[in-house]
């Protein structure tokens, strides 16, 4: 068999992380790792593969400088832009972060064709919607990683509040990963046991709204950046479920085309995860409340797609 191949670009505290996590566990045979800071890069990755070597773990990691002498990647992780400071939102990031993922995805459009993209940049919904337009690859192969982080969130927020049952939890949330992201207690599990039954409607309330602002809580803590060991963990559990070929379920950012009512748009979805990327959409039932937000968090995408369009952003990408 073919050696697994993953590139990860921004080398930044996700980047590294996602890169040490595939290292520890040998989930491929090559990260490569590619940032602007090229000396802190090689830094990162001399210490990886050292890590790796106590570990007994046959994953080598390196070192590339250019976008261009990337070739024959499975997956390739794309973290690079500007982080959130505090009191910015997500969405302030939007102008800048999108001519960054256009100039990549552009080239590994010609250099990596064939690879599988998960997107971390932020904001998340609308740099998928960016990659997949300017890359022109099917959206089975342009993927974004939200769901899976802000399910977990919630999932650690609901042990918080009932005192028990870490490792047990199944959260789900869907939508944008924004401020308007849809937590569905309905649908999250306690040992298989439904959350509803476990916890007053006061307490889920809380969980709900601490899940939404759990990028923020991180951010205001931190000061000088923004969270990075569970993005990280949750970008590593996708690429794994691609290169492994696992079939899991799991939330993810992919474009709609007339599942759940909508189209042209990017939303975090329940969807399978095998080695052809994003292999089938779920629509799982909402209640009118759960629609209803899930029209408002695919709306603020929309908005951001708009601005985006409004700047004649994609005039040149066809
Ligand atoms: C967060 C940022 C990375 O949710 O969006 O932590």
């Amino acid at each position: 068999m073919q050696g697994k191949k993953v590139a990860i670009i921004g080398a930044g505290n996700v980047g590294s992380t996602v890169a040490y996590s595939l290292a520890m566990n040998g989930s491929c045979h090559e990260v490569i790792l590619m940032d602007n800071k090229v000396d802190i890069a090689k830094g990162r990755a001399l210490d990886m593969s050292q890590a790796a070597a106590v570990a007994r773990s046959h994953t080598v990691v390196s070192v590339m400088e250019n976008v261009e002498d990337l070739k024959d990647c499975d997956v390739i992780v794309i973290t690079a832009g500007s982080p959130r400071k505090p009191g910015m939102s997500r969405d302030d990031l939007l102008l800048i972060n999108a001519a960054v993922m256009k100039d990549i995805v552009t080239k590994i459009k010609i250099h990596s064709p064939n690879a599988i993209l998960i997107i971390v940049s932020n904001p998340l919904d609308a740099m998928v919607y960016v990659a997949l337009k300017c890359s022109g690859f099917p959206r089975s192969r342009v993927i974004g990683m939200a769901g899976l982080l802000d399910s977990a969130r919630m999932a650690s927020f609901i042990q918080e509040k009932l005192g028990f049952g870490a490792g047990q939890i199944r959260a789900s949330v869907m939508g944008g990963h924004g401020d308007d992201m849809v937590p569905l207690p309905r649908y999250s599990t306690v040992a298989g046991y439904p959350l509803t039954d476990l916890l007053s409607e006061e307490d889920i309330e809380e969980v709900v709204e601490r899940t939404r602002n759990g990028g923020a809580e991180i951010v205001k803590h931190l000061q000088t950046g923004s969270a990075y060991y569970a993005p990280a963990k949750a970008t590593a559990v996708m690429a794994e479920a691609i290169l492994k070929d696992t079939k899991q379920l799991h939330p993810c950012a992919v474009m709609l085309e007339g599942e759940y009512g909508y189209s042209d748009i990017v939303c975090g979805v329940p969807i399978r995860l095998g080695a052809g990327g994003m292999e089938e959409i779920f629509e799982i039932t909402l209640n009118s409340c759960e629609k209803k937000m899930l029209q408002k968090s695919i709306n603020s995408v929309q908005v951001l797609v708009n601005t985006l369009n409004e700047n004649k952003f994609f005039d040149d990408a066809k």
